[in-house]
């Protein structure tokens, strides 16, 4: 097993397992639920178009920020801010804290959502009603048994450890997700409406480039997506040796998220043509998916069957492991902070998230809005995480350049500007679109 110099810190045993754990967090219900809808939503191509160049230039210098954050302290959020910024910046560690909570809760219940849609796809097909099926699967105590499944499975893996929980699982389950994605992305190429579907996805429509509105949505599902704002990758990279590349495995998890987000676009938009179901998915509220897509299998007849299970099992997978880093980030606190075994600090942390998830478990309206508050908290977490590395920790550049390749170690000064001048501006921005979104959620699902 490996660990760090003082033997005390479990480390990811090899380069793989580290970026399938993290590329594992990164790839989940982001990409294959909220992506092809915010993306639907953004007006299609403009949308992907700005979701690239914010993933390159600002996805990127942040990921690569929290990996020298944590790497470089070896510990949680709370402690690593601490220890490389004093005392006054472990507040921002309890807020990641407190985001990873709130995340988590809700998280869990739409992944239960999908494990619901999965089985009884294989036991009984797709609903021939499929609002009315969504209406069944998120009210009652339905979602709350699959909510507190999700849990369970996940505090399981958590209370492994390092190597022989969150690294083994990824590097059984991404294999899995990579093969079931192509699969549906091939055999969505062959429907009847596919063309169509890749010319709203992909044909961009400059006009709305500019419209700041979907750039700040662009900028906020870029963090959603990439596990970033509430130190999950800090905490990933807290397991990680001095010799890593820390930029090379940032580029590397970056592009292996728009791939997966980008290839469930290529399965997604030629199903929504295919039948004719856009007005559905536009109107984009946490559901549009979940209604729209197995109306489509349903369609489909028995192949329709067979596909919307895979698809569904590949969620499932890509939940869990998004799941599992979420909890990370708040049992490593709570062992580093309290000096706590692994087992104990999972179970309690999962628990008292798993009692937080029974809000949004029992309503679908709150849902929506601690979705929409999650993305701000996230952009907040970027906007802070940006100004400490680029302003505040000494050391950063350094910790960025230990173990690089010389090319890698070429754009330390770049990225070094990037996260001083180019990302606090634009997150703050973004930052503050998300929150206006979240006001604006509250009052169409409440009226207040
Ligand atoms: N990146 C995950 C997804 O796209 O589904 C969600 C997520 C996981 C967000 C972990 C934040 C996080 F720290």
């Amino acid at each position: 097993m490996q660990h760090n110099q003082d033997g005390k810190r479990e480390l990811f045993n090899t380069r793989a397992g580290f970026i399938l754990a993290a590329v594992g967090s990164a790839v989940g219900l982001g990409n294959m639920w909220r992506f092809p809808y915010v993306a639907a939503e953004g007006g299609g191509a403009a949308f992907v178009f700005l979701y690239i160049i914010l993933t390159l230039a600002i996805g990127i210098p942040l990921m690569l920020s929290e990996f020298s954050v944590g790497r470089g302290a070896g510990l949680s959020p709370i402690g690593a801010l601490r220890k490389l910024g004093g005392g006054g910046w472990s507040l921002l560690g309890f807020m990641y804290v407190i985001t990873g909570f709130i995340i988590l809760a809700y998280y869990s219940v739409i992944a239960g959502w999908v494990v619901r849609y999965a089985i009884d796809g294989i036991l009984s097909g797709f609903p021939a009603n499929p609002g009315e099926q969504f209406g069944i699967v998120t009210t009652g105590m339905s979602p709350i048994w699959y909510h507190l499944a999700i849990m369970g499975t996940t505090i399981l893996i958590v209370s492994m450890g390092v190597q022989k929980g969150i690294e083994r699982a990824a590097l059984v389950l991404m294999p899995v997700l990579f093969s079931i994605l192509i699969l549906l992305a091939i055999w969505a190429f062959t429907l009847d409406g596919a063309m169509e579907g890749y010319a709203v996805y992909l044909k961009p429509d400059l006009s709305e480039l500019l419209d700041p509105y979907i750039l700040s949505q662009a900028a906020g599902q870029a963090f959603y997506s990439l596990s970033l704002g509430m130190g999950c990758m800090l905490t990933f990279s807290s397991y990680l040796s001095k010799d890593s590349n820390l930029g090379g495995e940032a580029t590397t998890i970056a592009f292996s998220d728009f791939g997966v987000a980008f290839t469930a676009g290529l399965v997604v938009f030629p199903v929504i043509y295919a039948l004719g179901i856009q007005g559905d998915v536009s109107e984009s509220t946490v559901g549009a998916l979940f209604i729209a897509l197995p109306g489509a299998f349903v369609a489909m007849g028995d192949i329709g069957r067979i596909v919307g299970v895979l698809f569904f099992v590949a969620l499932i997978v890509g939940a869990v492991t998004s799941a599992v880093s979420l909890l990370e980030v708040v049992a490593a606190s709570v062992i580093d902070e309290f000096k706590l075994p692994r087992k104990p600090a999972s179970i309690a942390a999962g628990v008292l998230i798993a009692l937080l998830g029974l809000l949004p478990a029992s309503s679908i309206d709150l849902l929506g809005v601690i979705d929409k508050l999650a993305e701000a908290m996230l952009a907040l977490g970027a906007f802070f995480m940006a100004i400490f590395v680029g302003w505040v920790a000494v050391g950063a550049a350094d910790e960025m350049r230990q173990g690089a390749s010389e090319r890698s170690k070429r754009m330390v000064p770049l990225v070094m500007t990037a996260v001083r001048f180019i990302l606090p501006p634009v997150i703050l921005f973004a930052t503050t679109y998300a929150f206006i979104a979240v006001v604006r959620e509250y009052q169409g699902a409440f009226g207040g």
